[in-house]
């Protein structure tokens, strides 16, 4: 008597093809389980070879929580994931409970006669014989259970299909081992992501932000209310008055702060880099584009991305932008295919955009694109009051990267007020780092600041007045006629910490033809 859902041509109704079967079955097994590591994905593609190859039918695979007693079906052959979501044993419990509990296999001639049997399912033939292995790991207790039913009308061979069964048990118990191996792996990168994040958060709060003037307070407060949305903002001030540090603020107080944040500096690339910098290529886009290649924009979904110096793109660059901003849309480099983003943007500029948009020279529907919110950075000579916290500041910081204990006195805080430091904050902090380097004793003091150079620049020691109306920028008069071309140039470099863009900007230059003169006045770059 064959009933109809069994005969399909396998033919196996001797020992010989049975067993020939199985391993072919075994074969497909260790394929399928090596394909991935999504055990609901893999276990379901395991049971239907069961069930095609050798008539194992109603296959079942449940596998316990790591480290917990309970015990979840993942797969049953011919049921829908709905179906099983939440059917789970504990330990003990039935027939299934029992071999996670004591580990032995179970062989029933007749599913009816087993007085145990729970049918949690409600789907098993009790007509039928029912065999069940553990899943086991190593000399560990059993992970789970692997059970079916052999169909009707086929030899049973009963000890033989449960041969089969261990077999294919070993193969999954490999598959569950590794994929929990994976699983902790990913859950321990997770936890130091996690607390990297928090430790980057802390160095980007406002605890990092000197500032007890009016003028920071302010700052303060604009920070604060404007992290909580996704506005563009446009960071504003000069050169070294912590543009970029109130970017990052803004980033880590904010919902996004989980989400990557993503830097780039416009000046530092021409036109076609920074194309593909920002929106990435397709393979083969250009000569040396080898592979594809995903753009900051696509890095910053979800994220922020901060561009600093926006001031210096070229307009060409600037109506790429812009549509970016308008509808956070955007192509690679050689690609058709339209991408969509959710970022925030938060730029940065020391140059004064009002006038270049006057000038032509900066695109106006852009510049109301990215000053939806300016945030304004005073200068240090705006808040001369904050030196004293600043420095000190400062010192600890730089004690902490010395490894050694630094004092800084109190002359020497009132020397420090008394310059007006067009560099800023990134002068004073430079400053206070020559200092620290130049005192052995850990100690300092105003002869230590003096000896950084900076007491000739001191506000009434030269020349010209200058507290009434503070200089906007240079320590140094880069139209001296007495200097010569390549001290101008070494001294416009000095003064913006070697970057090259700045450098230029001092001397009214464009980034390429300050290379060329480094080039060819034969000037040795520092790094810093
Ligand atoms: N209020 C502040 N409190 C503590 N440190 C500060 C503060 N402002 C700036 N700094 C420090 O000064 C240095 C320069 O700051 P930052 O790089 O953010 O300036 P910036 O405005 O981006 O300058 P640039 O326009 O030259 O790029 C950094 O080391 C920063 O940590
Ligand atoms: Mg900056």
């Amino acid at each position: 008597m064959h009933s109809s859902n069994i005969n399909d041509g396998l033919g196996f109704f001797d020992r010989e093809s049975l067993i020939e079967a199985e391993l072919e079955a075994l074969f497909q097994v260790g394929r399928v389980l090596s394909r991935s590591l999504n055990l609901h994905e893999t276990l379901k593609a395991v049971l239907e070879v069961l069930n095609d190859q050798t008539g194992m039918e109603r296959g079942m695979v449940a596998l316990r929580d790591e480290g917990g007693d309970m015990m979840h079906i993942k797969a049953v052959h011919g049921l829908a994931p709905e179906m099983i979501a939440e059917v789970t044993y504990q330990a003990g419990e039935g027939i299934i409970g029992t071999i996670l509990e004591d580990g032995q296999p179970m062989i029933i001639d007749r599913l009816d006669q087993e007085p145990e049997f729970l049918d949690r399912l409600g789907y098993y033939d009790p007509t039928l014989p029912f065999l069940a292995e553990p899943i086991i790991i190593g000399k560990l207790d059993p992970v789970g259970v692997i059970a079916a039913q052999p169909a009707a009308g086929r030899v049973m061979l009963l000890h033989e299909r449960a041969r089969f069964l261990k077999m294919v048990a070993n193969l999954i118990a490999q598959s569950v081992r590794l994929s929990w191996e994976v699983e902790n792996e990913k859950r321990t990168l997770t936890n130091e992501r996690d607390q990297l994040r928090q430790a980057v958060q802390g160095s980007y709060g406002f605890d990092n932000i000197v500032g007890h003037t009016q003028a920071m307070r302010r700052v303060f407060d604009q920070v604060s209310q404007v992290s909580k949305w996704n506005t563009t903002v446009l960071i504003r001030g000069e050169s070294g008055t912590g543009k970029e540090l109130i970017a990052n603020a803004i980033h880590y107080n904010s919902p996004r702060s989980g989400d990557p944040f993503i830097k780039l500096n416009c000046a530092a690339l021409p036109d076609n880099l920074l194309e593909s910098e920002l929106f990435g290529h397709e393979k083969g886009a250009f000569t040396g584009a080898v592979n594809q290649r995903k753009g900051r924009f696509e890095q910053a979904d979800g994220g922020t991305i901060f561009l600093d110096e926006i001031g210096e793109i070229t307009p060409a660059f600037q109506a790429k932008l812009l549509r970016v901003l308008q509808e956070g849309e955007f192509e690679r480099i050689g690609g058709t295919k339209t991408l969509k983003v959710d970022v925030r943007v938060v730029a940065a500029t020391n140059k004064n955009l009002e006038q270049e948009v006057e000038e032509g020279e900066f695109r106006e529907d852009l510049y109301y694109r990215l000053n939806v919110m300016p945030i304004y950075l005073p200068s240090l000579h705006e808040r001369v009051e904050d030196i004293p916290d600043l420095s000190a500041y400062l010192v600890d910081k730089i004690a902490r990267q010395q490894g050694r204990k630094l004092t800084l006195s109190d002359s020497a805080v009132r020397v420090l007020m008394r310059y007006n430091w067009p560099g800023n904050v990134r002068e004073l902090e430079n400053c206070l780092e020559r200092a620290a380097v130049m005192c052995s004793d850990g100690n300092i003091d105003a002869q230590a600041i003096g000896l950084t150079g900076i007491e000739d620049k001191l506000y009434g020691a030269t020349s010209a007045p200058k507290s009434a109306a503070p200089r906007k920028r240079a320590a140094v008069d880069f139209d001296d006629p007495e200097m010569d071309e390549r001290e101008r140039v070494i001294a416009a470099l000095e003064q913006t910490g070697w970057v090259q863009a700045k450098a230029a900007r001092l001397l009214n230059m464009t980034p390429r033809q300050i290379a060329y003169r480094i080039q060819t006045l034969n000037i040795k770059v520092q790094k810093i």
